[in-house]
Order: structure tokens, then sequence, then C-alpha cells
């Protein structure tokens, strides 16, 4: 190859590699500027300072918040601190939440939990949850049964399947079967990052019940937070990197067919689904830089959209509560119950805010 030929290659090369990297800035959001917007009589709830990762809540106003997330750059506030469920009564008005305790035979040394589920059974009231736990980073569901009276966690199952890798979030659809977002098609760090850079779509959904267990959606560049609509029809799914709320039929046969795809223009953690306006709650993440390269001097910021009307042609996005970080740090969910607003971070405090 001549002179002229090699560098024409080298041109095409770092042009490619221009075209990537600046397409790799977009999806990160490192130019996306936000607006401070602030909630009037907002508290942080009582003790919570190393994460509030995912938050459910029942219909009787108790919540359950994981805390504790560890994995490869994130920041951590409680190294040696395993992870833990932690149970806050939104009826009483206090704000304090305390930490549930798990039935023996559980490794609790090794918690890690991230995305969180509940499913009550219609016959007798039990309520299960379900926690992915990411011990010494493996992805397993962790099934349990709630017992009030106790405050307590009584461990009934793990799962752990080979399409369940790198399990980001679940949705409980029974007392055994749940849908899970898978969040890289890769485990290895290295190779998770270049199908981030790359920008491929190799994650989706994954409905597992005990003897069926099978990939139902696909195309996202990183699933993330998944949730049900209030009639059981729809499931929506996040794609954190692809910006998108995803919204999914739910078949008799429990396969998806894909409705719509509703960019929001941030990095999508987890939704809920308000239980009696139907809107949609984003936790969001508005620039990924500063969510991985913790610095306390400029810390991720904090950003809650609602979406009204998510299956109309004209869905209404609005930036709820938008935090520059000092209050709250890297949001990765929001529920709403009553008029109340619960913020959860993915390493840093959560907050509670009264919508009106
Ligand atoms: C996003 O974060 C990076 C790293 O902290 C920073 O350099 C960049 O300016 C941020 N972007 C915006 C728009 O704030
Ligand atoms: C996060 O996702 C799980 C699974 O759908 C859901 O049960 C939980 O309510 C969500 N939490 C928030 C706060 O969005
Ligand atoms: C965030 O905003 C507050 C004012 O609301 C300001 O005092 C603070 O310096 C800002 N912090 C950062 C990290 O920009």
């Amino acid at each position: 190859m001549g002179a002229l030929g090699r560098v024409t290659l080298l041109v095409v090369f770092l042009a490619v590699l221009g075209e990537r990297l600046m397409s790799f800035c977009n999806r990160a959001l490192i130019f996306n500027e936000v607006e401070p917007v602030d909630l009037p009589g907002c508290q942080l709830l009582k003790g919570i300072e190393a994460g509030s990762e995912d938050i459910d809540v029942l219909p009787n106003g108790l919540a359950f918040i994981s805390t504790g997330l560890k994995g490869p750059g994130l920041q951590n506030f409680a190294p040696d601190e395993p992870g833990k469920i932690l149970l806050l009564d939104l009826e009483d008005g206090g704000l304090i939440p305390s930490p549930l305790s798990i039935s023996e035979g559980f490794d609790a040394s090794s918690f890690n939990p991230h995305g969180l589920s509940t499913y009550i059974d219609e016959k007798d009231g039990t309520v299960y949850l379900f926690v992915v736990n990411h011990p010494q980073l493996r992805s397993i569901v962790e099934i349990f049964r709630f017992v009030e009276e106790e405050k307590s966690l009584l461990h009934l199952k793990s799962v752990e399947h080979e399409l369940l890798t790198s399990v980001n979030d679940i949705v409980a659809v029974g007392p055994n079967s749940f849908y899970a977002t898978i969040d890289s098609y890769f485990s290895h760090t290295f190779l998770r990052f270049m199908e981030l850079f790359l920008g491929l779509r190799w994650t989706g959904v994954v409905y597992y019940s005990p003897g069926d267990v099978r990939q139902v959606a696909t195309g996202l560049h990183s699933g993330n937070g998944i949730t049900m609509s209030n009639d059981k029809k729809y499931i929506y799914a996040a794609d954190f990197s692809g910006h998108t709320i995803n919204v999914y039929k739910k078949n008799e046969d429990w396969s998806l067919t894909p409705i719509k795809s509703v960019d929001v223009n941030t990095l999508v953690d987890n939704l809920s689904v308000d239980p009696v306006t139907e809107d949609v709650w984003v936790g969001g993440h508005p620039n990924l830089s500063k969510l991985v390269s913790y610095n306390p001097e400029d810390p991720p910021p904090a950003e809650v959209i609602r979406i009204q009307n998510i299956h109309s042609d004209n869905p209404v996005i609005t930036r709820v509560y938008v935090n520059n970080g000092s209050v709250i740090q890297g949001t990765s969910c929001a529920s709403v119950y009553k008029g109340q607003l619960l913020v959860g971070t993915v390493f840093h405090r959560a907050l509670h805010c009264p919508l009106y």
C-alpha cells in the first residue's frame, strides 16, 4: 500500500473513531445542561447515606428500600457494610426507615441488593419481595416472603439462570415469576465499556418462571428499570443509555409486543407507576460522566421526571425535581404514594417531598 493509501486508511479510521466518540458523548449526555427545579418541603430520610437504589411501595404505604449497592466504578460511602432492605411506613409520617431482618440460612454478609419488586398474592394477601442480588458480582434473583408482624424477610429461593446475567431490575408477575431487564450483554468490565462505547443494542427483557425462561424483548442499549401498568396489560422498560422508556403489550403467553418508545433525554434508571393517576415516574441521571467518575466537588445531579399519558400520541414529560447534587446525588428511582414523592439514589441519600 502506498503512502496515500495509508493516509486514507488512517483518516477513515479516525473519522469512524471520532463519530463513535461523539455518539458515545451524546449517549452519555456529557453536554446536557439541566436547570434546577425545586420542590418545597423536601426532607431527607433519616439514616440513609449509602444509597436507596430501588423503592417499591405497597398499597398500604409500606415502602421497601434497597440500600448499599456495590459495583465496579460505583461510588460507595459504606464499603464495609453489606447491603440491606429497609422498611419505611409512609402512613406514620416519621420518615425513619428501619432495616428488615432476614431469615437464617441466607448469607446476609454478601447481600448486594439492586432492583426490587413486590408481588401480593390475591388469594391470601401474602407479600413476596423479589430482590436482584449481586454477591461477588453475580446476578441472583432472591425471593422472600415479607413477615409484617416480625418486620422480617423469610428467604424462599434464589434464582440463577444463564439468560439472567447482568440483571438490573425486575417486576414480579407471580409468586415465582418475573420479567427482568438485562443491563449489559457482556459481563467483563472492559467488554461492558466497549458495548457502551460502540452503542450496541444487545440487551432486553427476559421472562422467568420455573420451566419457562426466555428473552421476550431485545434491542435496548442497556436495560434498566422495569415496571408494569396498573391494569397489568403493559410493561414499561427503561433503556438507560438509549434515554427511552419502552412500552410493550404483555401477551397471554408472557411474550411482549413493542408498542412505542418515549425519549426522555436523560439516562433513565428505575420507573414506577402512580397507583392512582397512572403517571410514570422516572429517576434519571443527567450526565453519565459525573455518575461514574465521582467527584464530591462536582457531584452527579438528581433528576425526577413525570410522564403523563404515556399511551397517548403526546405524552407530557415534566422535570419535577432537579438538584445539582447539593441535596441528593445520582437519582435511581422515584415513587409516589398519596401525594408523597420518594426519591432514591444509587449510592447517596433518599428524599421525601410532599407533592401537594
Ligand atoms: C458532565 O460531566 C463532566 C465530568 O464531570 C463535565 O466535564 C461536563 O461539563 C458535564 N456536562 C455538563 C453539561 O455539565
Ligand atoms: C423499580 O422497579 C421495580 C420493578 O418494577 C418496581 O417494583 C419498583 O416500584 C420500582 N421503584 C421505583 C421507585 O421506581
Ligand atoms: C448547587 O446549587 C447551590 C445553590 O442552589 C449552590 O450553592 C452550590 O454551590 C451548587 N453546587 C454545585 C456543585 O454546583
